[in-house]
């Protein structure tokens, strides 16, 4: 069973991708926490964003793992542990220059594949191509979004929660900025997939996604649920 979640950043996918995974017993894989492993490798390795050889050449030798449950995964890179490091505003910027260079997306498309492919009851694959490049054969692909300025203040109010500094204003700029690259990019852009199921979380609460997605589920793929609770 291979579930895509894809959509913009701050619209709900790696709570429900989470919340999903757990229930019906998957591999929860986000594709994003891969792209920023990459970038925060190339930042620390002090390497320019047009040198794409050498970024390519990062891609493919860093080891990045996705290891621990879902709601406690932890991102290692090179054998540390960067599931902070990683969700700085900076990273999150680096990390979306990264994914528009083509043989790093190649790069990151094979390992999500090989690893959504390895999970014996399937996985939930959460990111911008899935159901587009990545698994475009997904049992079912969801497509969640929301307006820019519900996704800034649910992702400023987890910066806050979390103790990180940051102002709703420069949220908000972040996530049209990068909504704007991850849209516009020539390689796999954020798109809808012909047969994703969209959903606009922007007046919905997180259960009301929750059984929305678990329904379209059980409607398109009865038979492969197994939920565990
Ligand atoms: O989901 P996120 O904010 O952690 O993703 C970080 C960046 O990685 C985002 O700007 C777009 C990029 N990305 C991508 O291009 N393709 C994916 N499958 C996942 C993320």
């Amino acid at each position: 069973m291979i579930i895509a979640i894809d959509g913009p950043s701050g619209a709900g996918k790696s709570t429900l991708g989470k919340m999903l995974a757990k229930k019906l017993n998957l591999l929860y894989l986000d594709t994003g926490a891969m792209y920023r492993a990459v970038a925060l490798a190339v930042t620390r390795e002090g390497v320019p964003i047009w040198d794409i050889d050498r970024i390519a050449v990062i891609a493919e030798t860093a080891k990045i793992d996705l290891v621990g449950e879902p709601d406690a995964m932890k991102v290692m890179l090179d054998g540390d542990d960067v599931s902070v490091n990683i969700r700085t505003l900076d990273a999150a910027q680096a990390a979306s220059q990264v994914s528009t260079i083509s043989e790093v997306r190649r790069i990151m498309v094979d390992h999500q594949r090989a690893i959504g492919e390895s999970s014996p009851t399937g996985c939930v694959l959460e990111g911008r191509d899935i159901g587009s490049v990545v698994f475009p054969k997904a049992d079912i692909k969801f497509f969640l979004t929301a307006t820019p300025e519900a996704r800034a203040r649910r992702r400023y109010m987890e910066d806050q929660s979390k103790g990180r500094i940051s102002s709703y204003e420069n949220t908000l700029a972040e996530i049209n900025e990068r909504d704007e690259r991850d849209v516009s990019r020539e390689d796999s852009p954020l798109t809808i997939a012909d047969d994703a199921v969209v959903i606009d979380t922007s007046e919905l609460d997180l259960s009301e996604v929750f059984e929305t997605m678990l329904a379209k589920i059980a409607e398109q793929s009865p038979t492969k649920i197994a939920p565990t609770t």
